[in-house]
């Protein structure tokens, strides 16, 4: 079943633009390459993992001056921020390309020339539309608002006029080449439904495309015309063939070209699956066999992208629980294909069932056992009967399905067949009651052979769940005592038996501690380091803002909250109560300075449990580069009074 008939494999994620920082969306797309690369390592593959930084462009050119930066001077900031968090994700790229390196630069102006020498890229003179959120020409139907201007009609934004002279690319001339290519391979764009959008997308007409700006300055320029210079997409893509060595090591850009997969987010589906393949037909390279569009993580419903200011930054999550929680999360609770909503409340429960319970107890239940009843080596163990076989015959069969998911890019399913097994050595284990049997010395190697059983089940399930979760399953590999770390064993020679009765297994650490959910609710409230987008106006009606009871409170007394820097608990007359509150002001205000205060409180806002004390309310305050400046009343302002 492990043959594998790709030797060489070739993974890349779209290039980012470094426009902003990158957010919970762009880590999902390099967490699945990442899996991928690590499981097609497993099998021995030859395996090349590009990831990188789009870094030209209008939208780069803009985001830089609203900055007052030089774009290079962006873009060296943003690409540290991009292999920052590479780094805690755990994310083992081969090479993370930028489009300011000379190679590709000069490597995509060599392909501009070779399609302008085959006439493939002409001069004209563009008028239309232009969407610098995507950095893409609209399409000629969209209609005018207002007789004056266009909304995008991907991202809904503003779209400027472009009127220019510039170089085409006779896109027009591939439309049938295009459908043939499609037709014979039918698989090219995945999952099947977007394959199906393509084609009929071509099959209405493909109008040539305009691949130089002279108005955008921060670019490739034409060769032996700088007056122009290259469109940002034509740049970017190109990016695939430079990466792995187009034009400065030959040697590795055959051994990997074409791509076997393309992974992106279904945004940007058109310039993978039209352009791109035009693009490499024209420059008579072979096309690369899979672009699949995997869908969009949203939040509160919409998706999740920098311009619309709703982004999950996952430092927090990170500094929390690391990187193996969140890669899970991410590709356990969809399909690659479809959409999913982010919610803490999805994450915690995740977090903690399937991670702190299912995996994580049985782990250190099973090796603490092994720690109490054997001093961490198993001395003794009885025949395999019926009951114990079903691991065994449990683990084949699961070796088969999780193969041929992770090759079908069914991560998510290969994910829930482990999880399914997990739960049966957890039955096992209830069924066989090691604990008790440990309670009659007669049973001692009855008692062995259950918590051996349980051990090589936990071995092949780290092994399978290690394309996902790299550094948890290095702690319990290690933890059994291997004495080479997992990546060094094939696939194809995986064995149940391969745990062996001499190892010594090692006292475990929780692997997985349980979320509460308000705990991480309240760090994510801290406010991150950079500034929020502005939020969308949302009104409230006057009889809802009522509902909000706001009175004059006065702080009877404050005192530091221990082990922590920035909170306060105070104790506030509110008129008609005293109540209790925890605010996070006391890096700002010292407790001294707060007791006799008047100040506005919110008196019934839900309480809230922060660092063991009940929170009664919330004085408000004014945010200022997350530092809070409260606003007093003067002291003749009587107590309890409502705030309207
Ligand atoms: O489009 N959910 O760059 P980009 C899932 N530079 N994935 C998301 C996401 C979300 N909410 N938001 C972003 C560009 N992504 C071009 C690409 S390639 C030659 C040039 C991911 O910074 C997803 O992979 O806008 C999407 O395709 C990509 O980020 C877009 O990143
Ligand atoms: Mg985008």
């Amino acid at each position: 079943m492990e043959k594998n008939f790709n030797k060489t494999f070739y993974i890349t994620t779209p290039i980012y633009y470094v426009n902003d920082i990158p957010h919970v969306g762009h880590a999902y797309t390099t967490i699945i390459a990442d899996s991928i690369t690590r499981f097609k390592k497993l099998l021995g593959s030859d395996v090349f993992f590009l990831t990188g930084t789009d870094e030209h462009g209008q939208k780069v050119e803009k985001s830089a001056a609203e900055k007052g930066l030089k774009p290079i001077e962006l873009a060296d900031q943003v690409v540290g921020r991009f292999k920052d968090l590479w780094k805690a994700l755990n994310i083992s790229y081969d090479y993370f390309i930028r489009t300011t390196e000379p190679f590709h630069e000069k490597g995509a102006q060599k392909i501009f020339q070779k399609l302008r020498d085959k006439e493939d890229i002409y001069k004209g003179i563009y008028k239309g539309w232009y969407c610098v959120s995507d950095e893409n020409f609209l399409p000629e139907d969209v209609p005018l608002e207002e007789e004056d201007h266009k909304i995008c009609p991907d991202c809904g934004k503003r779209a400027e006029i472009v009127s220019e002279e510039c170089y085409f690319f006779k896109l027009s001339a591939y439309q049938d080449r295009l459908l043939d290519f499609y037709a014979q391979n039918s698989t090219f764009v995945r999952p099947p439904s977007r394959m199906n959008e393509v084609i009929s997308f071509v099959r209405q007409g493909l109008k040539d495309l305009s691949i130089t700006r002279t108005t955008v300055r921060w670019g490739i320029p034409v060769p032996d015309d700088p007056d122009h210079t290259i469109y940002v997409w034509f740049d970017a893509l190109h990016n695939y063939l430079t990466g792995i060595g187009y034009d400065w090591n030959m040697e590795r850009f055959e051994r990997f070209w074409p791509a076997t997969i393309h992974l992106i987010g279904k945004d940007i589906l058109r310039f993978h699956a039209i352009y791109w393949p035009a693009f490499l037909m024209a420059a008579e390279f072979p096309l690369p066999q899979i672009v699949f569009g995997h869908g969009w993580w949203l939040k509160d419903e919409t998706k999740m992208s920098k311009s619309k200011g709703n982004v999950l930054d996952p430092h927090v999550i990170l500094e929390t629980f690391g990187p193996d929680p969140l890669r899970y999360f991410l590709l356990r609770e969809i399909p690659i294909g479809l959409d999913g909503n982010f919610s803490h409340e999805g994450f915690v429960h995740r977090v903690n069932s399937d991670l702190a319970n299912d995996l994580g107890n049985l782990i250190q239940r099973t090796l603490t056992m092994i720690q109490n009843y054997f001093n961490g080596k198993i001395d003794e163990i009885d025949e395999e009967n019926k009951r114990d076989e079903i691991l065994r015959q449990g683990f084949k069969s699961l070796k088969e399905k999780v193969f041929q998911f992770y090759e079908d890019y069914a991560i998510n399913r290969a994910l829930e067949e482990i999880w399914a097994y997990i739960n049966s050595v957890n039955k096992y284990l209830a069924d066989n009651e090691p604990w008790k049997l440990a309670k009659d010395s007669t049973q001692r190697k009855r008692l062995g052979r259950v918590l051996f059983q349980a051990t090589a089940a936990i071995r092949a399930i780290s092994y399978f769940i290690s394309p996902v979760m790299p550094e948890s399953s290095a702690k319990i590999w290690d933890y059994l005592g291997e004495e080479k770390p997992i990546q060094e064993k094939m696939f194809s020679e995986l064995k149940f038996e391969d745990f062996k009765l001499e190892q010594k297994i090692k006292k475990p650490r929780p692997l997985f501690p349980r979320v509460v959910l308000q705990d991480f609710l309240k760090e994510e409230a801290t406010p991150p380091a950079q500034p929020k987008m502005e939020e969308k106006m949302e009104y409230v009606t006057f009889d809802e803002f009522k509902r909000m009871n706001l009175r004059v409170g006065e702080i009877l007394n404050a005192e530091k909250v221990e082990g922590t820097d920035k909170l306060v608990k105070l104790e506030v007359d509110i008129g008609t109560e005293k109540r209790t509150m925890v605010a996070g002001v006391a890096d700002v205000y010292s407790p001294d300075e707060l007791v006799g205060k008047k100040i506005m409180v919110i008196v019934n806002l839900k309480p809230a449990v922060i660092r063991g004390i009940e929170s009664q309310g919330m004085l408000l305050a004014a945010e200022v580069e997350g530092k809070a400046t409260i606003p007093f009343f003067p002291e003749d302002v009587p107590t309890g009074a409502r705030v309207l």
